[in-house]
Order: C-alpha cells, then sequence, then structure tokens
C-alpha cells in the first residue's frame, strides 16, 4: 500500500480528486468505482470545481457505487442515488444512463428492477480502472462489514449495529436507518487495477492502526484486505497518523 499523508481534509480530498480526474484524462471512457459517505463530499466537490474550470469532463465515464441501503427507494434524499445525483452527477457533464448505483432486491418497481445479480454482471462487465474507498469506524468496506470471511461477489448484508448508529447522523433516528443494504464484494473491490481509500474521522483511528501498524489480513477488520492489492493507496491527515501513532 501507498500512503499520503496530508495537512487537512481539504489536501486529502484535493489529492484524491486529483487521482481520480487523471484516471479520467488518461483514458476519457474510464470506469470508476465510486462510494458515498461525508468522506466523499469533498472530493467530489474537487471534481466538480475541475468539471467546471474546464479541466475534466466525464462525457465518456461510466461508473458504478459500491453500495446502496435495501428498502430506500432512489428519491429518498438519503438513498446512495441521491447522494451521487446531488453530490456529483447533476453537476457534471456525465451521462446519467452511464451511471449504476445498485438498488435493493425489492426495488422501486419504476427504476428499472435492478438486482443483485444484475449488479454482479454489471461489475463483471465493466472492469473498474479505479475503485474510490472510505471506511467505516468497525473497518467496513463499502457495506463489507466484519464477519468470520470476506464475501467476494455482491451480497445482501445485515448492517451491524455500530454502523447502524454511525449512518443515523444521516436520519432523524437510528429507528430509520435501513437494517439491510446490497454492496460489492471484496473480490469485486480488489478487482479493480487501482484503490484510493480516504481515512476521514478520527473515529477511524482502529482501522488505520489495523492498516499500518498490524501485519494481518482479516476479515474482522474489512479493509486491512487493501494490503493483498497492487496499487492500493491510502489518503489521511497528518492529525489521524499521529493519533493512531503512525511513526512519519
Ligand atoms: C457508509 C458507506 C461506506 C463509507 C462509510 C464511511 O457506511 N457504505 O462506503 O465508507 O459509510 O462513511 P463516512 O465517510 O460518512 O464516515
Amino acid at each position: 500500500m501507498k500512503t499520503i499523508i496530508t495537512q487537512s481534509h481539504e489536501e486529502a480530498s484535493a489529492r484524491v480528486a486529483e487521482m481520480v480526474g487523471s484516471v479520467v484524462q488518461a483514458n476519457e471512457n474510464a470506469c470508476l468505482g465510486l462510494a458515498t459517505g461525508e468522506s466523499m463530499e469533498l472530493i467530489y466537490a474537487a471534481l466538480v470545481k475541475l468539471f467546471t474550470e474546464g479541466r475534466l469532463s466525464f462525457r465518456g465515464v461510466t461508473t458504478v457505487n459500491l453500495d446502496e441501503y435495501a428498502g430506500l427507494p432512489p428519491s429518498h434524499p438519503q438513498s446512495y442515488r441521491a447522494y451521487m445525483n446531488r453530490n456529483l452527477f447533476d453537476r457534471v457533464d456525465i451521462d446519467k444512463s452511464n451511471t449504476y448505483v445498485p438498488l435493493d432486491l425489492n426495488p422501486d418497481p419504476g427504476s428499472g428492477a435492478r438486482t443483485q445479480g444484475a449488479f454482479q454482471a454489471f461489475l463483471d462487465a465493466h472492469p473498474r480502472d479505479l475503485q474510490l474507498l472510505g471506511v467505516g469506524a468497525n473497518g467496513h468496506i463499502g457495506f463489507n462489514e466484519p464477519g468470520a470471511f470476506f464475501e467476494s461477489n455482491a451480497h445482501v448484508v445485515a448492517l451491524n449495529e455500530r454502523t447502524l448508529k454511525d449512518n443515523s447522523r444521516f436520519f432523524s433516528s437510528v429507528d430509520e436507518v435501513p437494517r439491510r443494504a446490497v454492496t460489492m464484494g471484496a473480490g469485486d473491490i480488489m478487482k479493480a487495477s487501482r484503490i484510493v481509500m480516504l481515512v476521514h474521522g478520527t473515529n477511524k483511528v482502529n482501522a488505520v492502526r489495523e492498516l499500518f501498524l498490524h501485519g494481518r489480513v482479516t476479515p474482522g477488520v474489512p479493509c486491512t484486505i487493501l494490503k493483498l492489492h497492487p496499487d492500493a493507496t491510502v489518503v489521511l491527515t497528518e492529525e489521524l497518523a499521529d493519533l493512531a501513532g503512525l511513526k512519519r
């Protein structure tokens, strides 16, 4: 794994956006694996800025998102489809028919009825040039929660109590957070040619320690699988690196 340590979250986000931008500049038909969450917001803002300055076009780009809550219609403001439209797709020149956000097994019938199987078929047909990742406080990537093994393919997952609590800040109460989600598997994530993970937030300190201070790769902390990828970059701030006790 490569590591980039920055002075601020803004700088970290700008560095990640530059990496995404250079993939698209090198290949206007690139396929990007995208992520959601607070960690990604400034990255998308930086990409929108590159677009509005005329330095980047998404016209030929295809995107596929990591995951989606089960049971939230795309029109719900906390669905990942709504998040992606709001933060990126509605603000750049991407062709929305080339953007894929996986939906529930019981999707809104008007949405195209994309199932878990359809999600896997899409992933198999669209290798990612770059996969963007955030990480959960418990080390989850996408919605691959800590467990006894790594699930390789797209699957439906029951969200961990910690994740429900962490993500309740986007809803009016924890009871409103969907309890299930569909996610790319760890194997799907690892198939991307390049992975860039932004670790944002001091609640991620344990994930940082597991990534950098311990040698193990364990499904108990799913992000540790990145240690096995030939081109993975982890970006974090000095504050988080110091808190985790990383030597610099
Ligand atoms: C969610 C998403 C993850 C994301 C994580 C961290 O659970 N499924 O893909 O990495 O949250 O979110 P945040 O960036 O808001 O801390």
